[in-house]
């Protein structure tokens, strides 16, 4: 699977399962063509957003459960994630899956994901 690698683990078996499973959603988008079609794009997109959101609201909720003190601030970073996914959409609704599309959902996949996992999630894993 794209991107994924071992490093990327925080020791919690169930956050770790629900990323991988997001990678590999993420993949789906990306694995989409200028030929595909309107329906597929939005369905493979909405499925990304849905299934990160209900990771989101999971690991809000375990964060909520032990009062980890940076609760408040994750949150920040979940929502606006989602926002930056919901633009993307909106980029691929308006131009299809063209290569600056892609490339920008890659970034964000990789850039933001990657850094949020590394050094957010594994922060509130090891305080749980
Ligand atoms: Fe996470
Ligand atoms: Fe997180």
């Amino acid at each position: 699977m794209l991107w994924w690698s071992d490093s990327l683990k925080t020791g919690n078996v169930k956050v770790d399962t629900q990323h991988k499973k997001i990678f590999e959603l993420g993949t789906g988008v990306l694995d989409l063509t200028p030929e595909s079609s309107n329906e597929t794009l939005q369905e493979t997109f909405q499925e990304l957003i849905d299934y990160t959101k209900k990771h989101f609201a999971e690991e809000e909720k375990m964060m909520g459960d032990h009062g980890y003190s940076k609760l408040q601030e994750h949150q920040g970073l979940h929502r606006e994630f989602i926002q930056k996914l919901h633009n993307t959409l909106q980029d691929f609704k308006a131009s299809g899956p063209t290569e600056e599309n892609v490339d920008n959902l890659k970034l964000l996949m990789v850039d933001w994901l990657i850094n949020h996992i590394n050094e957010a999630d594994k922060n509130f894993i090891q305080k749980l």
